[in-house]
């Protein structure tokens, strides 16, 4: 039980399900429910770390256990639209294994590319890989490739008489090797298939509003599902409560840590994960705490951060103390003077460069913001003294 007690309770890398999971009530019924209808389709999309992932991953559990059948591929580290046919097969072959024993060869029997079976040594059963040069074959052939890959699982649902969902995480990569013709097929391929559904997720907004937009390939083919920070003060309960349960006194801690890393979710338990390591020594949280949990996260990112801030230029350096700092005229003489800025078209370049990099986010008309608080807190800390800003 003492084990227990000191385990921390927030989880974070990767995706979280069960009891590291709360909330998104309403996005897991309707992942849920997309995912279990024949013909659906429906687009989740929303910035970076706000939990998409692991909400798909949720809904698709609660469907295992209703015994329906799902398959997740992860196509955000994918290279070629090859390697996206493949991560669906494998992601395939292991996530319908619990409905159909033979789905590797029922798979199979429905391809005509060169497919071979293999042992996935870490999940201890046989899977899919696709002959090596499918990745350097011609476009067009790779785009084959991808169709036959959901292809396949389509005529697999046909002939079980079963709906198969299909969740592709990051599918606007497609465009990125293959362009706006790769959309326009997989838009065929998605329209021709009746027994399977679709729910595509990906958070590269811009690069999806386009792609959804008119005269574009999946203008209308999908029913919207936007995908917003959790509500704070739900999740500062949780927080709590988690706190609590693990032999920490919150002492009004949740809502401190969600005032200081939201809107991400993932930046939030975080910084809860550390603030529990802070409050496990004593059994409590006291005041100050949460502050001391953020510079722990700094100081335990900072090769990362470090490396982030080397890469930008001098000017867009200046930009981010200056944005550190709180400044709201970015393009004044009295800014330009303090942070060493440069005239406004270069004040505005080097916002966009910024923001290119997911370093800053645009919160409206001349308003900017850092993308993580832990970035921003290692500005305040390590590059504001250098314009004679110290700030605690
Ligand atoms: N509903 C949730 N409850 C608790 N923690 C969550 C929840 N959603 C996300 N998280 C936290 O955020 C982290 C990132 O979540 P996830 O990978 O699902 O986000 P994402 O939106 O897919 O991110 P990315 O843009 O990087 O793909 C998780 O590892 C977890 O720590
Ligand atoms: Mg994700």
């Amino acid at each position: 039980m003492a084990t227990e007690k000191r385990k921390n309770p927030f989880r974070v890398g990767g995706t979280v399900v069960g009891r590291y999971f709360t909330d998104r009530a309403v996005e897991l019924k309707r992942i849920g429910s997309a995912l279990g209808e024949p013909g659906a389709k429906l687009l989740v999309y929303g910035p970076r770390r706000m939990g998409k992932s692991s909400a798909i991953e949720s809904a698709v559990w609660r469907l295992r256990r209703k015994r329906q059948a799902a398959v997740i591929a992860d196509l955000s580290a994918a290279t070629t639209v090859a390697d996206m046919a493949s991560r669906i097969l494998q992601g395939a072959t292991r996530q319908l294994r619990s409905s159909w024993e033979s789905v590797v060869g029922d798979l199979v029997n429905h391809l005509r590319v060169g497919v071979s079976i293999v042992l996935d040594t870490a999940a201890g059963h046989p899977t899919l890989v696709l002959d090596v040069g499918q990745r350097n074959a011609p476009l067009e052939e790779q785009r084959d490739t991808l169709a036959e890959a959901l292809d396949a699982i389509e005529r697999l649902a046909e002939e079980k008489g079963r709906t198969i969902g299909i969740a592709l995480d990051e599918f606007q990569e497609i465009h990125r090797f293959g362009g706006e013709e790769a959309e326009w097929h997989l838009r065929g391929v998605i329209q021709r298939h009746r027994h399977v559904s679709y729910v595509l997720a990906g958070s590269k907004e811009s690069l999806i509003e386009a792609m959804t937009g008119r005269n574009r390939a999946f203008f209308k083919l999908f029913e919207l599902l936007p995908f917003g920070p959790i509500d704070g003060r739900h999740l500062a309960r949780w927080i709590d409560s988690r706190l609590e349960s693990h032999g920490v006194r919150p002492q009004g801690a949740g809502r401190r840590i969600v005032e200081l890393a939201q809107p991400r979710t993932r930046d939030i338990i975080l910084l809860a994960r550390s603030a529990f390591q802070i409050g496990a020594r004593t059994g409590n949280l006291r005041e100050g705490d949460v502050w001391r949990a953020l510079d722990q996260v700094v100081d335990e990112e900072d090769d990362l951060l470090r490396a982030d801030w080397e890469r930008r230029t001098a000017l867009q350096q200046n930009v981010l103390r200056a944005i550190a700092a709180a400044e709201e005229k970015l393009y004044s003489e009295a800014a330009r003077d303090r942070f060493g800025l440069r005239g406004s078209a270069y004040v505005a370049a080097a916002l966009d460069s910024l923001i290119e990099a997911d370093l800053v986010v645009k919160l409206g008309e001349g308003r900017y913001e850092f993308d993580s608080p832990f970035m921003r807190r290692w500005v305040v800390r390590h590059a504001l003294p250098d314009v004679g800003i110290i700030l605690t």
